[in-house]
């Protein structure tokens, strides 16, 4: 007989707490129930237990721009914040292009990550599609300019490539910005910047990925203006992404080029209406897009200071701060953090269900924090979100082992690659 390791606690399932034990066998949940015997017993009365959340959209810089972040210190700050999977975009350098780039990357992640793991494949002329689908977590398209050298001038130039794609099954995920569109005058502060990517840079996107990439499973990744809610809502066609920064920020906040992102930060009309949206059940997902950038890049000239904010410790803790405040409900915010990701990338995580990997975070409503970027592991030292209150996760459990207790980093570095670990 497989050993048994029994969770007990009040476990947040099917949209409700209840009292129970889960019982793990190989880091795999292997029953539920009132009650269960087992070879060893972890107890966790009182607080909480969700799901670990899944953030389908980060960036760890690893290989090639590590003064930003690496592998290591992104997946301890994911740790932290209650993600025990993540999804790393491919515009590291050298960029995930080829099989050789995205083996590399699978090895120095296995070395290096706290939490388990898949890795974008990025689209462009003449990839292997069929290659890299087999051991990517899905692909990644940039209709615009921004951070790396990704951007596809032309769908047309990716034609067969996007319809080699939809043949795979795997997720398209998509930067949606018209880089015909986009503006190219000199900017100053995030005025500037909204106004070179403006609403319709991305409502034009959107429209011409949908028709482009007709039978590819679209994913929109953090949309954010209030114009390109009617593209995404209610169609089969697409799922969608939204991020904590287009939720809680807009551009009239007084962080200078801390804030410059992209899809920049918009109009308080913009991030008021993807907040309805959210509480009306638009998006299926909530991902950070966590893009990190040093002091020293930020503090460029605006226009010359890089696009992209870190999130990834950040974004679970605020949104449980929505939560208790009741500005969300719980079960929509586990949907969009833990299982939506899961069903949408096809990774076992994200449920508290017979079958799923044992992540679970412990969770205390009553402890809220205010964020400090010294307190936060990310590389680059700084958050947007500074003074804000948030709900951190006192302990986390990654297929079964706790690495994380009352704040502290206990347990081994075991993150695994999501898509080797199916096969
Ligand atoms: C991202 C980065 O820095 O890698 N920046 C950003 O502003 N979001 C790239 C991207 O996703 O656009
Ligand atoms: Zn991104």
């Amino acid at each position: 007989m497989k050993n048994m390791d029994i969770v007990e606690g009040r476990f947040f399932i099917s949209g409700r707490f209840e009292d129970c034990c889960v019982g793990i066998q190989d880091g795999r949940i292997a029953k539920i129930a009132k009650v269960l015997e087992g070879d060893t017993r972890r107890r966790f009365g009182g607080a909480g237990i969700l799901p670990g959340a899944i953030d389908a959209h980060v960036h760890f810089r690893d290989p090639g721009m590590t003064s930003k972040e690496d592998f290591g210190t992104g997946s301890t700050a994911a740790l932290h914040g209650g993600v025990t999977c993540v999804l790393d975009m491919p515009n590291t350098s050298p960029a995930t292009t080829t099989l050789s780039a995205l083996r590399d990357k699978k090895k120095l992640a296995s070395a290096k990550s706290m939490v388990d793991f898949g890795l974008y494949a990025g689209v462009r002329e003449g990839i292997d599609v069929r290659a890299l689908a087999k051991e990517a977590v899905g692909f990644k398209l940039y209709m615009a300019s921004t951070t790396g050298e990704l951007m596809v001038q032309s769908l047309a130039d990716v034609k067969s490539e996007l319809s080699a794609i939809a043949g795979t099954g795997k997720v398209l995920a998509v930067h949606a910005e018209d880089e015909k569109l986009r503006k190219k005058e000199p900017e100053k502060d995030l005025d500037d910047h909204l106004r070179n990517r403006n609403n319709e840079c991305e409502t034009s996107a959107i429209r011409k990925v949908k028709d482009a990439a007709k039978g590819c499973r679209i994913h929109i990744c953090h949309v954010s203006a209030k114009d390109s809610l009617p593209l995404i809502q209610n169609t089969k066609e697409l799922t969608s992404e939204v991020t904590p920064h287009h939720l809680i920020l807009d551009k009239d906040i007084k962080v200078g080029s801390h804030a410059k992102v992209n899809p920049p930060l918009r109009k308080r009309e913009d991030r008021h209406a993807l907040f309805k949206a959210l509480q009306g059940g638009t998006f299926d997902i909530i991902a950070s897009d966590h893009a990190p950038h040093t002091l020293d890049e930020k503090a460029e000239d605006f226009d010359y200071a890089p696009s992209g904010m870190p999130g990834v410790e950040t974004m679970l803790p605020l949104m449980l701060h929505m939560v208790e405040e009741k500005h969300l409900d719980l079960a929509g915010a586990v949907a969009r953090l833990c299982s939506r990701p899961g069903e949408i990338f096809g990774i076992p995580k994200g449920k508290i269900a017979v079958g799923y990997d044992a992540d679970f975070i412990v969770v205390d409503f009553s402890q809220c924090v205010m964020v400090r970027a010294d307190r936060l592991p990310s590389k680059c030292g700084w958050t947007a979100y500074e003074g804000m209150p948030a709900i951190f996760p006192k302990s986390v459990i990654v297929r079964g082992e706790t690495i994380l207790d009352r704040g502290d980093v206990v347990g081994d570095q075991i993150g695994r690659d999501v898509i080797a670990a199916r096969k």
